[in-house]
């Protein structure tokens, strides 16, 4: 899979691709990110790449000319399955669309700033838009990263076991079971018995119960 991600800043983005789980995926070869910085599109002397909102009204609009040039540049390049617009406005993330996106081959990321792009840069070039939540970030950048994370770690491949991301909470519209390791007592804290007796038909049992248990109390939205 190749991601290519346009931001105004992209020392904020890099740090999440240069430890554990998502730097071993890029060394291993099973995904590639490609950062484009939007000031190398920039108008002008000035390197301009937002202004004022027609109309009026506070705040800075992403212009489209710089975004449609590193857009165009990329498409000229290779085709794209999909071109994912980060915004407060979006449709939520969740793991179904995870899923769906990792399937994919080429991705374009763009991460919004200020008061967001340029309508028309929404209407021409983007295929989907996403929110991480219903909060305001300051830039789509650390929401891209969140995306990002979500999707490498479904790569085949990534993740050592592989079968632990199809155990992953939401995976089956269930939130995980709780998990323990040693020592079975920690200060007469004891482990579910259950878990020590080797009986794996029961045990995973046990965990299904949990997982029902857990999501019936906490996101009784996502049984439905
Ligand atoms: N940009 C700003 N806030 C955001 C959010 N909640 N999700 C995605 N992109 C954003």
């Amino acid at each position: 899979m190749r991601i290519d991600i346009i931001t105004v800043l992209p020392e904020l983005l890099s740090s999440p691709f240069e430890a554990s789980i998502l730097k071993r995926a890029i060394e291993k070869g099973l995904v590639e990110i490609h950062f484009h910085n939007l000031r190398d599109y920039s108008i002008g002397n000035y390197k301009q790449i937002d202004d004022y909102q027609f109309g009026g009204g506070a705040g800075m609009v992403m212009m489209i000319e710089p975004i449609d040039k590193c857009i165009s540049k990329l498409k000229n390049e290779r085709e794209y399955d999909e071109i994912i617009y980060m915004t407060p406005d979006g449709k939520t993330l969740n793991q179904g669309v995870s899923n769906e996106i990792s399937l994919k081959k080429n991705i374009i990321i763009l991460c919004g700033h200020y008061k967001g792009v340029d309508q028309r840069v929404r209407d021409l070039f983007i295929t989907r838009e996403i929110s991480i939540g219903d909060y305001v970030l300051s830039g789509g950048e650390l929401a891209a990263a969140v995306l990002c994370d979500s999707i490498i770690r479904l790569l085949p491949g990534v993740l050592n076991d592989e079968t632990s991301a199809l155990t992953d909470t939401f995976q089956d519209n269930l939130l995980a079971p709780p998990v323990y390791t040693r020592p079975s007592n920690y200060k007469g804290i004891e482990v579910p018995k259950i878990l020590l007796s080797g009986d794996f038909p029961k045990i995973e049992k046990w965990r299904e119960e949990k997982a029902l248990e857990r999501t019936t109390e906490r996101r009784p939205d996502l049984l439905k």
